[in-house]
């Protein structure tokens, strides 16, 4: 009796793993972008009972949503945590009336999924703008790192680690390769692959709490989730939604793609200092 339930329970969490493969994450990737074009047939069953949703860290109901926009998409990108079982997704909408760079990241159990999360932008957000985005965000290569050269899951994960930990240890060494691209919301470009890294200038005050990380060795990828504490001038400290992508070649930082939610449009500098 023990025995068949201890096996009932082994064959359960193998049908678990075994669902995470690439593939599988990139139907669940597919269904998620034809749910954002409008086309919700797919997505919606795929979604688990105690499904959770949150946009830009407040919990909604997904279909009062950005999912319930139908948006035209002109670029994507997903990255794949087969360990894990969770993905995540950029968007692009480059519709000059209303422009978005959407990211989300959603986890998954036993084929479906049970968390999603996005970081909602658009003009008026951090650094926001669309045709930089779209425009540096094109001189970076995001094809699939040849085998034989790809970091460790704990290299990659170490590496945007090391990034957000820098805020506030001076002790910490970022691992900048070069050329490199930091690409802020679309406004604020350092690098843009001319030749240096993006070696920048790091506050040594701010904590960044609440990492949520998907990481994929194939493309070198990681991106975090977490809250920004004083992003938004107009919060004081509290976090803000923020996801930054980070492309990671032979240990170092090739390119940064963030997102980050502002609560007062312009984050309370109306981008005066950007
Ligand atoms: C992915 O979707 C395709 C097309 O719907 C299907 O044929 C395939 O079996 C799916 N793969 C997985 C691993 O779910
Ligand atoms: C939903 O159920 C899955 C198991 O299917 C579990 O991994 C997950 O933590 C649950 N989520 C919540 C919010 O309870
Ligand atoms: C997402 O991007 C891929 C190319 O990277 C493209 O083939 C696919 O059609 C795009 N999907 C949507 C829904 O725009
Ligand atoms: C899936 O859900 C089961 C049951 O809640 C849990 O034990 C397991 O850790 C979950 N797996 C993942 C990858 O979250
Ligand atoms: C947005 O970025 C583009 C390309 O870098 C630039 O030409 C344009 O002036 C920027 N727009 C604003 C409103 O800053
Ligand atoms: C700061 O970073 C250094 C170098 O990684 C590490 O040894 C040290 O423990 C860190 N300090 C704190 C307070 O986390
Ligand atoms: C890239 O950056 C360099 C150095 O900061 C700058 O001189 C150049 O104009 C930039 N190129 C583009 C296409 O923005
Ligand atoms: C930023 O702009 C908004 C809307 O135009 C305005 O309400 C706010 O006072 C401005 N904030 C600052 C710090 O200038």
């Amino acid at each position: 009796m023990l025995q068949s339930t201890l096996f009932a329970c082994l064959s359960l969490l193998a049908t678990a793993s075994a669902d995470c493969t690439r593939d599988f994450l990139k139907n669940a990737t597919d269904a998620y972008l034809a749910a954002q074009s409008g086309s919700h047939s797919e997505f919606a069953p795929a979604l688990a009972s105690n499904f959770t949703y949150t946009e830009n860290d407040t919990p909604i109901s997904i279909t009062n949503g950005i999912l319930s926009e139908n948006l035209k998409i002109d670029h994507n990108l997903s990255i794949y945590d087969t360990t894990a079982c969770a993905t995540f997704t950029e968007i692009i909408v480059t519709n000059p009336a209303k422009p978005y760079v959407i990211t989300t990241r959603m986890e998954l159990n036993d084929s479906k999924v049970t968390k999603m999360e996005s970081v909602v932008t658009t003009n008026g957000d951090w650094a926001f703008n669309i045709t930089g985005f779209v425009y540096y965000g094109a001189m970076e290569n995001w094809d699939p790192i040849p085998e034989a050269k790809r970091d460790s899951r704990a290299v990659i994960k170490a590496v945007g680690d090391a990034y957000f930990d820098r805020f506030d240890n001076a002790s910490v060494v970022v691992p900048w390769g070069a050329p490199c691209n930091r690409l802020e919301g679309g406004a604020l470009v350092v690098g843009n692959l001319t030749g240096d890294d993006c070696e920048m200038l790091f506050p040594d005050d701010i904590k960044v709490t609440n990492r949520r990380y998907v990481v994929d060795e194939v493309l070198g990828a990681v991106d975090i989730f977490e809250g920004f504490p004083g992003l938004d001038r107009s919060q004081g400290n509290a976090p803000m939604p923020d996801s930054h992508l980070f492309r990671v070649e032979g240990g170092k930082i090739r390119y940064i793609r963030t997102a980050s939610h502002c609560v007062e449009s312009g984050c309370g500098i109306n981008g005066t200092t950007f």
